[in-house]
């Protein structure tokens, strides 16, 4: 079959989904955790799987899939080896992207944010391979996460926190 066939006919947003969440909580980090419970306890698959982006020391985006390892009130955290191109990527420009996908639930967040290498993650340790291994652990600590849901009718409904001036704002979209 023609590829472009293939990709006309493939099945996207086939609900049901969750109805929007219409609680706005005041930080995004609580609306992550109730989303990730609701993922976990409704059968998403990787649920913790997560789209990382970088640039690339010449200016090109690049991304890769890698697992989100822990949270907490300040950032996203994952991990990688030492030699991975990533290391030397963040090195040069800290700037990341994030992007969760959960195919099942309709939904999908987007952090935008700045990596910094972490050497003190004694709270997350339990988590973080890092800590018995020579691996590299990033936390993301964002400045932008927008929670898309894609809705039963047709359409989607965002919300966008920024942080600012110490706080964070949202908006729907
Ligand atoms: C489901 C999945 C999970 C992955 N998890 C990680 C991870 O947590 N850390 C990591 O460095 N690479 C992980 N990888 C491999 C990366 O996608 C990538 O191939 C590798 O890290 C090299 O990327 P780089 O050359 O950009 O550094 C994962 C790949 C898949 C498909």
């Amino acid at each position: 079959m023609n590829i472009n066939e293939m990709l006309k006919d493939s099945k996207i947003m086939t609900g049901p989904f969750p109805l929007p969440d219409e609680t706005v909580h005041a930080n995004p980090f609580d609306r992550f955790t109730e989303w990730y419970a609701h993922a976990v306890e409704n059968d998403t698959k990787e649920p913790n799987s997560m789209v990382l982006g970088t640039i690339d020391e010449n200016g090109t985006a690049d991304s890769r899939v890698v697992l989100l390892k822990a949270v907490d009130e300040t950032g996203f955290y994952f991990e990688t080896g030492k030699a991975r191109s990533k290391v030397r990527q963040l090195a040069h420009n800290s700037s990341t992207a994030l992007n969760i996908y959960w195919r099942e639930q309709g939904r999908q967040i987007r952090i935008k944010g700045t990596a910094i290498q972490t050497a003190d993650f004694s709270h997350v340790a339990d988590n973080l391979d890092a800590s018995v291994r020579d691996l590299n652990a990033y936390k993301t600590v964002p400045s932008e996460i927008e929670f898309y849901q894609a809705l039963n009718e047709g359409g989607y409904a965002r919300l966008l926190y920024k942080f600012n001036d110490g706080m964070w704002k949202c908006d729907w979209l």
